[in-house]
């Protein structure tokens, strides 16, 4: 069985992860979603909400796994027998930081290799950061994430 792991903040979740999620789980038999729990990022939404906001939009992709996890992501990925970690480049900005993570990975464990996938052009510009920065001065978010998402994202900033 090939399982890959996905694994990033989802603080919150944008349509350029769910692209990423789309396309990597027609490549393996199961994809593992993992949300990074202790994050020196400060969250907006806790794990809860955040495995709570991925079950919601991926509903329609049976081989899919919501999971959160804490410490080094390469000792998740094996504790859930993944041999492949999905990460999304969106522009060269972020290569430098991603290759950095998947060497320092593949020196740890050999055994697991971090794939890339390009993301979709109409959603190179998306990031989480984006989204909270927009609704946190009440702009239009509905270009950046689902619909029945968007009243909790505001909600925060209430
Ligand atoms: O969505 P993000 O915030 O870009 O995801 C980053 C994430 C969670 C993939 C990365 O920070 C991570 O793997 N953190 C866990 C700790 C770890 O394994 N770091 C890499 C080795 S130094």
């Amino acid at each position: 069985m090939k399982r890959a792991i996905y694994p990033g903040s989802f603080d919150p979740v944008t349509f350029g992860h769910i692209d990423m999620i789309e396309r990597s789980a027609k490549m393996v038999d199961e994809l593992v979603v993992a949300i990074l729990i202790n994050s020196a990022k400060n969250p907006l939404f806790s794990v809860e909400e955040r495995v709570s906001m991925l079950e919601e939009i991926s509903g329609h992709i049976p081989n899919i796994r919501i999971t959160s996890f804490n410490g080094l992501l390469i000792d998740y990925a094996r504790e859930v027998d993944a041999s492949v970690i999905v990460r999304g480049l969106r522009a060269v900005t972020d290569f430098e930081y991603e290759l950095q993570i998947a060497q320092t990975n593949r020196i740890i464990n050999s055994q697991i290799d971090t794939v890339f996938l390009t993301t979709s052009l109409e959603y190179a510009y998306l990031s989480s950061t984006i989204v909270k920065e927009v609704a946190s001065y009440g702009g239009d978010i509905s270009h950046f994430v689902p619909e029945r998402l968007i009243d909790r994202i505001y909600a925060k900033y209430s």
